[in-house]
Protein backbone atom coordinates (compact mmCIF):
# COMPACT_ATOMS: atom_id res chain seq x y z
CA UNK A 1 0.00 0.00 0.00
CA UNK A 2 0.80 3.24 -0.77
CA UNK A 3 1.32 6.40 1.47
CA UNK A 4 -0.03 9.60 -0.28
CA UNK A 5 2.62 11.83 -2.50
CA UNK A 6 0.30 14.99 -0.28
CA UNK A 7 1.26 13.74 3.33
CA UNK A 8 5.79 14.07 2.39
CA UNK A 9 5.36 17.56 3.97
CA UNK A 10 7.97 19.12 6.48
CA UNK A 11 7.34 17.85 10.45
CA UNK A 12 6.68 19.79 12.93
CA UNK A 13 10.82 20.40 13.94
CA UNK A 14 10.27 21.15 17.51
CA UNK A 15 8.30 18.28 18.24
CA UNK A 16 11.86 16.60 18.60
CA UNK A 17 13.22 19.32 21.08
CA UNK A 18 10.05 18.56 23.45
CA UNK A 19 10.57 14.65 23.02
CA UNK A 20 14.18 15.09 23.97
CA UNK A 21 12.56 17.69 26.81
CA UNK A 22 10.63 15.28 28.13
CA UNK A 23 12.90 12.44 27.78
CA UNK A 24 15.41 14.56 29.80
CA UNK A 25 12.96 15.31 32.04
CA UNK A 26 12.10 12.08 32.78
CA UNK A 27 15.54 11.22 33.93
CA UNK A 28 16.82 14.55 35.68
CA UNK A 29 13.66 16.52 36.26
CA UNK A 30 15.61 19.82 35.60
CA UNK A 31 14.07 20.86 32.19
CA UNK A 32 12.54 24.57 31.69
CA UNK A 33 10.56 24.75 29.19
CA UNK A 34 11.04 27.51 26.81
CA UNK A 35 10.39 25.53 23.70
CA UNK A 36 6.56 24.88 23.35
CA UNK A 37 4.35 27.78 22.50
CA UNK A 38 2.21 27.64 25.00
CA UNK A 39 0.97 29.19 28.84
CA UNK A 40 2.00 27.28 32.16
CA UNK A 41 -1.26 28.15 33.97
CA UNK A 42 -4.76 26.22 33.72
CA UNK A 43 -7.34 28.04 31.78
CA UNK A 44 -9.37 30.51 34.35
CA UNK A 45 -10.93 29.37 37.35
CA UNK A 46 -14.41 30.45 35.94
CA UNK A 47 -13.71 28.02 32.60
CA UNK A 48 -12.95 25.17 35.06
CA UNK A 49 -15.95 25.48 37.50
CA UNK A 50 -17.98 25.64 34.38
CA UNK A 51 -16.38 22.63 32.82
CA UNK A 52 -17.03 20.61 36.10
CA UNK A 53 -20.49 21.83 35.66
CA UNK A 54 -21.21 20.87 32.54
CA UNK A 55 -19.28 17.15 32.91
CA UNK A 56 -22.07 16.83 36.02
CA UNK A 57 -25.40 18.53 34.26
CA UNK A 58 -24.88 18.21 30.34
CA UNK A 59 -25.41 14.86 28.14
CA UNK A 60 -22.10 16.36 25.92
CA UNK A 61 -22.74 14.58 23.06
CA UNK A 62 -22.46 16.15 19.67
CA UNK A 63 -23.33 19.94 19.15
CA UNK A 64 -24.39 21.82 15.96
CA UNK A 65 -21.34 21.12 13.50
CA UNK A 66 -20.12 25.08 13.90
CA UNK A 67 -20.78 25.08 17.77
CA UNK A 68 -23.23 25.74 19.91
CA UNK A 69 -25.37 29.43 19.85
CA UNK A 70 -24.79 30.72 23.56
CA UNK A 71 -20.94 30.22 22.60
CA UNK A 72 -21.21 32.15 19.74
CA UNK A 73 -23.40 34.93 20.98
CA UNK A 74 -20.91 35.11 24.16
CA UNK A 75 -17.84 35.24 21.33
CA UNK A 76 -19.80 37.47 19.66
CA UNK A 77 -20.74 40.25 22.22
CA UNK A 78 -16.64 39.84 23.27
CA UNK A 79 -15.95 41.22 20.06
CA UNK A 80 -18.02 44.34 20.40
CA UNK A 81 -16.51 44.92 23.61
CA UNK A 82 -12.88 44.40 23.62
CA UNK A 83 -12.34 44.62 19.38
CA UNK A 84 -14.65 47.20 18.53
CA UNK A 85 -16.41 45.30 15.90
CA UNK A 86 -20.23 45.18 15.64
CA UNK A 87 -20.44 40.86 14.96
CA UNK A 88 -23.51 38.68 14.85
CA UNK A 89 -23.69 35.36 16.83
CA UNK A 90 -24.49 33.59 12.96
CA UNK A 91 -21.05 35.45 11.75
CA UNK A 92 -19.16 33.26 13.88
CA UNK A 93 -17.76 29.47 13.50
CA UNK A 94 -16.93 27.47 16.61
CA UNK A 95 -13.67 24.84 15.35
CA UNK A 96 -11.82 22.71 16.60
CA UNK A 97 -8.84 24.94 18.07
CA UNK A 98 -7.90 27.66 15.42
CA UNK A 99 -6.17 24.37 13.48
CA UNK A 100 -9.47 23.53 12.81
CA UNK A 101 -10.47 26.94 11.55
CA UNK A 102 -7.35 27.40 9.27
CA UNK A 103 -7.94 23.28 7.35
CA UNK A 104 -11.60 24.76 6.82
CA UNK A 105 -11.23 27.93 5.76
CA UNK A 106 -8.21 26.65 2.97
CA UNK A 107 -10.53 24.01 1.62
CA UNK A 108 -13.45 26.03 1.63
CA UNK A 109 -11.76 28.96 -0.04
CA UNK A 110 -8.49 27.56 -2.67
CA UNK A 111 -8.20 24.99 -4.87
CA UNK A 112 -5.62 22.75 -5.87
CA UNK A 113 -2.75 24.87 -7.59
CA UNK A 114 -4.18 28.72 -5.98
CA UNK A 115 -1.63 30.56 -4.51
CA UNK A 116 -1.28 31.49 -0.82
CA UNK A 117 1.29 33.89 0.61
CA UNK A 118 2.12 34.47 3.56
CA UNK A 119 5.55 35.70 5.80
CA UNK A 120 8.77 33.99 6.37
CA UNK A 121 9.61 33.39 9.15
CA UNK A 122 6.03 32.29 9.94
CA UNK A 123 3.48 29.70 11.51
CA UNK A 124 4.77 26.35 9.83
CA UNK A 125 1.59 24.32 9.67
CA UNK A 126 0.04 27.15 7.48
CA UNK A 127 2.58 26.18 4.51
CA UNK A 128 2.43 22.80 5.49
CA UNK A 129 -1.54 21.98 5.80
CA UNK A 130 -1.52 24.27 2.39
CA UNK A 131 1.07 22.09 0.73
CA UNK A 132 -0.73 18.94 1.72
CA UNK A 133 -4.10 20.34 0.19
CA UNK A 134 -2.26 21.14 -2.67
CA UNK A 135 -1.64 24.95 -2.95
CA UNK A 136 1.24 26.88 -4.04
CA UNK A 137 2.43 28.54 -0.65
CA UNK A 138 4.63 32.00 -1.83
CA UNK A 139 5.88 33.33 0.82
CA UNK A 140 7.27 36.66 1.67
CA UNK A 141 11.02 36.98 2.96
CA UNK A 142 9.79 39.49 6.04
CA UNK A 143 12.84 40.61 8.20
CA UNK A 144 14.00 43.53 10.37
CA UNK A 145 13.67 46.28 7.63
CA UNK A 146 10.07 45.11 7.63
CA UNK A 147 9.73 44.52 11.50
CA UNK A 148 8.87 40.68 10.16
CA UNK A 149 5.44 41.47 8.69
CA UNK A 150 4.29 41.89 4.90
CA UNK A 151 3.86 44.90 3.40
CA UNK A 152 1.36 46.86 0.60
CA UNK A 153 4.62 47.26 -1.67
CA UNK A 154 5.49 43.41 -1.24
CA UNK A 155 1.99 42.88 -2.47
CA UNK A 156 1.87 44.86 -4.80
CA UNK A 157 4.91 43.72 -6.80
CA UNK A 158 3.53 40.66 -7.09
CA UNK A 159 3.13 39.36 -10.61
CA UNK A 160 -0.83 38.54 -10.10
CA UNK A 161 -2.63 38.81 -7.02
CA UNK A 162 -2.87 35.45 -5.00
CA UNK A 163 -5.81 33.69 -4.02
CA UNK A 164 -4.72 34.77 -0.49
CA UNK A 165 -3.10 36.24 1.93
CA UNK A 166 -2.37 35.42 5.82
CA UNK A 167 -1.37 37.66 8.12
CA UNK A 168 -0.54 36.85 11.88
CA UNK A 169 -0.53 39.41 14.31
CA UNK A 170 0.93 39.29 16.60
CA UNK A 171 3.02 36.74 15.05
CA UNK A 172 4.93 33.22 15.82
CA UNK A 173 7.76 33.30 15.80
CA UNK A 174 8.10 36.97 16.29
CA UNK A 175 5.88 38.69 18.30
CA UNK A 176 5.52 41.68 15.94
CA UNK A 177 2.45 43.39 15.15
CA UNK A 178 1.76 44.77 11.89
CA UNK A 179 1.04 48.64 11.86
CA UNK A 180 -2.95 48.96 12.42
CA UNK A 181 -2.98 51.43 9.08
CA UNK A 182 -0.78 49.15 7.07
CA UNK A 183 -2.36 46.32 8.06
CA UNK A 184 -5.50 48.43 6.98
CA UNK A 185 -4.32 49.68 3.48
CA UNK A 186 -3.39 45.81 3.08
CA UNK A 187 -7.12 44.37 3.69
CA UNK A 188 -8.73 47.32 1.37
CA UNK A 189 -5.88 45.98 -1.30
CA UNK A 190 -6.88 42.29 -0.80
CA UNK A 191 -10.44 42.91 -1.10
CA UNK A 192 -10.05 45.37 -4.07
CA UNK A 193 -8.20 42.34 -5.64
CA UNK A 194 -10.26 39.58 -4.93
CA UNK A 195 -7.78 37.86 -2.36
CA UNK A 196 -8.83 35.85 0.64
CA UNK A 197 -7.42 37.62 3.62
CA UNK A 198 -7.00 35.49 6.67
CA UNK A 199 -6.46 37.48 9.59
CA UNK A 200 -4.99 34.98 12.42
CA UNK A 201 -5.62 36.77 15.76
CA UNK A 202 -4.64 34.24 18.26
CA UNK A 203 -2.37 36.17 20.09
CA UNK A 204 -5.09 38.98 20.26
CA UNK A 205 -5.04 40.37 24.32
CA UNK A 206 -1.43 39.41 24.78
CA UNK A 207 0.67 43.02 23.48
CA UNK A 208 3.22 45.09 25.33
CA UNK A 209 3.86 48.32 23.49
CA UNK A 210 2.51 51.25 21.34
CA UNK A 211 1.10 49.24 18.63
CA UNK A 212 -2.56 48.72 18.94
CA UNK A 213 -3.99 45.09 17.59
CA UNK A 214 -6.26 45.39 14.59
CA UNK A 215 -9.27 43.64 14.22
CA UNK A 216 -9.03 43.10 9.91
CA UNK A 217 -13.15 43.20 10.47
CA UNK A 218 -12.12 46.76 11.32
CA UNK A 219 -10.69 47.54 7.80
CA UNK A 220 -12.54 44.73 6.03
CA UNK A 221 -15.41 42.35 6.55
CA UNK A 222 -13.85 40.64 3.23
CA UNK A 223 -11.21 38.62 5.41
CA UNK A 224 -11.70 35.84 7.57
CA UNK A 225 -10.77 36.53 10.86
CA UNK A 226 -9.43 33.23 13.38
CA UNK A 227 -9.42 33.03 16.51
CA UNK A 228 -8.53 30.77 19.62
CA UNK A 229 -8.88 30.08 23.69
CA UNK A 230 -5.09 28.91 23.19
CA UNK A 231 -2.86 31.60 23.84
CA UNK A 232 -4.48 34.62 25.83
CA UNK A 233 -7.15 32.46 27.13
CA UNK A 234 -4.30 29.95 28.47
CA UNK A 235 -6.57 27.03 27.18
CA UNK A 236 -4.24 25.21 24.79
CA UNK A 237 -5.43 21.67 25.13
CA UNK A 238 -9.23 22.30 25.11
CA UNK A 239 -8.88 22.56 21.29
CA UNK A 240 -11.12 25.72 20.59
CA UNK A 241 -10.96 28.35 17.99
CA UNK A 242 -13.33 30.48 15.92
CA UNK A 243 -13.31 32.09 12.64
CA UNK A 244 -15.48 35.21 11.29
CA UNK A 245 -16.13 34.24 7.78
CA UNK A 246 -17.77 36.23 5.26
CA UNK A 247 -21.26 35.14 4.13
CA UNK A 248 -20.16 33.68 0.86
CA UNK A 249 -17.78 31.16 2.67
CA UNK A 250 -20.75 30.48 4.97
CA UNK A 251 -22.36 27.34 3.56
CA UNK A 252 -19.12 25.88 2.35
CA UNK A 253 -17.98 26.26 6.11
CA UNK A 254 -20.96 24.32 7.22
CA UNK A 255 -20.72 21.24 4.78
CA UNK A 256 -16.59 21.28 5.40
CA UNK A 257 -17.29 21.63 9.10
CA UNK A 258 -19.68 18.82 9.55
CA UNK A 259 -17.76 16.38 7.55
CA UNK A 260 -14.17 16.67 8.95
CA UNK A 261 -15.28 17.22 12.39
CA UNK A 262 -19.25 16.52 13.32
CA UNK A 263 -18.51 19.00 15.91
CA UNK A 264 -15.76 20.76 18.19
CA UNK A 265 -15.43 19.71 21.87
CA UNK A 266 -18.57 19.91 23.72
CA UNK A 267 -17.39 20.05 27.17
CA UNK A 268 -14.87 22.91 25.74
CA UNK A 269 -17.71 24.56 24.42
CA UNK A 270 -19.43 24.92 27.35
CA UNK A 271 -16.74 25.91 29.25
CA UNK A 272 -15.20 28.39 27.16
CA UNK A 273 -18.69 30.40 27.77
CA UNK A 274 -16.70 31.78 31.23
CA UNK A 275 -13.75 32.70 29.55
CA UNK A 276 -15.03 35.44 28.46
CA UNK A 277 -16.73 37.18 31.64
CA UNK A 278 -14.48 39.51 33.44
CA UNK A 279 -13.32 37.57 36.11
CA UNK A 280 -11.74 35.24 33.92
CA UNK A 281 -10.88 38.11 32.14
CA UNK A 282 -8.99 39.80 34.72
CA UNK A 283 -6.97 37.04 35.16
CA UNK A 284 -5.62 36.72 31.68
CA UNK A 285 -4.98 40.12 32.51
CA UNK A 286 -2.81 39.49 35.22
CA UNK A 287 -0.51 36.55 33.22
CA UNK A 288 -0.40 38.96 30.45
CA UNK A 289 1.70 41.43 32.94
CA UNK A 290 3.71 38.43 33.93
CA UNK A 291 4.63 37.86 30.33
CA UNK A 292 6.05 41.41 29.76
CA UNK A 293 7.65 41.42 33.34
CA UNK A 294 9.57 37.78 31.47
CA UNK A 295 10.17 39.60 28.05
CA UNK A 296 11.61 42.18 29.86
CA UNK A 297 13.44 39.89 32.07
CA UNK A 298 15.01 37.95 29.00
CA UNK A 299 15.49 40.72 26.74
CA UNK A 300 17.90 42.32 29.41
CA UNK A 301 19.41 39.23 30.62
CA UNK A 302 20.25 37.57 27.18
CA UNK A 303 21.70 40.88 26.02
CA UNK A 304 24.18 41.24 28.70
CA UNK A 305 25.50 37.76 27.53
CA UNK A 306 25.99 37.17 24.08
CA UNK A 307 22.65 37.11 22.61
CA UNK A 308 20.75 40.70 21.38
CA UNK A 309 19.38 40.92 18.06
CA UNK A 310 15.92 40.18 18.58
CA UNK A 311 12.67 40.61 16.47
CA UNK A 312 10.46 43.57 18.07
CA UNK A 313 8.26 41.66 20.27
CA UNK A 314 5.96 44.21 20.41
CA UNK A 315 3.27 40.68 21.37
CA UNK A 316 2.43 37.08 21.89
CA UNK A 317 5.02 35.44 24.21
CA UNK A 318 7.72 34.81 22.12
CA UNK A 319 11.44 35.99 21.31
CA UNK A 320 12.76 35.59 18.22
CA UNK A 321 16.60 35.45 18.28
CA UNK A 322 19.49 36.00 15.86
CA UNK A 323 22.08 33.40 16.75
CA UNK A 324 24.15 33.56 13.50
CA UNK A 325 26.99 34.63 15.71
CA UNK A 326 26.77 31.21 17.33
CA UNK A 327 26.08 28.88 14.71
CA UNK A 328 25.04 28.09 11.37
CA UNK A 329 22.60 24.75 12.70
CA UNK A 330 20.08 26.13 14.95
CA UNK A 331 18.72 22.60 15.70
CA UNK A 332 21.87 20.84 16.38
CA UNK A 333 23.23 24.29 19.17
CA UNK A 334 19.19 23.74 21.08
CA UNK A 335 19.88 19.81 21.13
CA UNK A 336 23.32 21.22 22.75
CA UNK A 337 21.76 23.66 24.79
CA UNK A 338 19.17 21.22 26.19
CA UNK A 339 22.07 18.58 27.07
CA UNK A 340 24.21 21.23 28.94
CA UNK A 341 21.67 23.27 30.81
CA UNK A 342 18.12 21.67 30.87
CA UNK A 343 16.69 24.60 28.89
CA UNK A 344 14.87 23.84 26.20
CA UNK A 345 13.80 26.47 22.95
CA UNK A 346 12.75 26.08 19.66
CA UNK A 347 15.53 26.42 17.00
CA UNK A 348 14.24 28.40 14.03
CA UNK A 349 13.89 25.81 11.30
CA UNK A 350 10.33 25.30 11.35
CA UNK A 351 8.81 28.70 11.27
CA UNK A 352 11.81 29.97 8.55
CA UNK A 353 13.22 27.07 5.75
CA UNK A 354 15.89 29.36 4.38
CA UNK A 355 17.18 30.87 7.68
CA UNK A 356 16.08 29.24 10.76
CA UNK A 357 19.04 27.75 11.29
CA UNK A 358 20.73 30.74 12.40
CA UNK A 359 17.62 31.84 15.14
CA UNK A 360 16.22 30.12 17.92
CA UNK A 361 12.65 30.71 19.02
CA UNK A 362 12.33 31.16 23.15
CA UNK A 363 8.52 31.50 24.65
CA UNK A 364 8.13 33.30 27.61
CA UNK A 365 4.73 32.43 28.84
CA UNK A 366 6.18 30.21 31.92
CA UNK A 367 6.54 31.74 35.72
CA UNK A 368 9.13 34.38 36.11
CA UNK A 369 11.70 32.45 38.31
CA UNK A 370 11.96 29.39 35.47
CA UNK A 371 13.05 33.10 33.30
CA UNK A 372 15.84 34.36 35.74
CA UNK A 373 16.92 30.14 35.98
CA UNK A 374 17.12 30.10 32.78
CA UNK A 375 19.25 33.03 32.37
CA UNK A 376 22.02 31.51 35.06
CA UNK A 377 21.70 28.35 33.43
CA UNK A 378 22.82 29.97 29.88
CA UNK A 379 25.31 32.45 30.90
CA UNK A 380 28.54 29.54 31.79
CA UNK A 381 27.56 28.44 28.07
CA UNK A 382 27.11 31.73 26.09
CA UNK A 383 30.27 33.25 28.04
CA UNK A 384 32.39 30.51 26.01
CA UNK A 385 31.22 31.65 23.01
C1 LIG B 1 0.20 31.73 14.81
C2 LIG B 1 -0.50 30.50 15.24
N1 LIG B 1 -1.66 30.18 14.64
C3 LIG B 1 -2.32 29.06 14.97
C4 LIG B 1 -1.86 28.19 15.97
C5 LIG B 1 -2.67 26.97 16.32
O1 LIG B 1 -3.30 27.16 17.55
P1 LIG B 1 -4.60 26.37 18.07
O2 LIG B 1 -4.94 25.33 17.09
O3 LIG B 1 -4.19 25.81 19.40
O4 LIG B 1 -5.68 27.41 18.20
C6 LIG B 1 -0.67 28.50 16.62
C7 LIG B 1 -0.12 27.60 17.65
O5 LIG B 1 0.97 27.75 18.14
C8 LIG B 1 0.02 29.69 16.26
O6 LIG B 1 1.16 30.05 16.85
Amino acid sequence: MRISDRSAIAPFYVMDVWKAAADRQRIHGDVLALAAGQPSTPAPQPVVAAAQKAIVEQVLGYTESTGILPLKETIADYYGRREGVDVDPSEVVITTGSSGAFTILFLAAFDVGDTVVMARPGYPAYRNVLQALGCRVHELACGPDERFQPTLAMLEELPVPPAGLIIASPANPTGTIIDPAEFAAIARWCAEHGVLLISDEIYHGISFGDLSQLCAWQASREAAVVGSVSKYFSMTGWRLGWMLVPSRYRDAVNRLASNLTVCPPAVSQYAAMAAFCDESLTELDGHVQRYRRNRDILLEGLGEQAISKFAPADGAFYLYADVSHLTSDSTAWCARVLAETGVAMAPGIDFDTSNGNRTIRLCFAGATATMHEALERLAPMLRDF
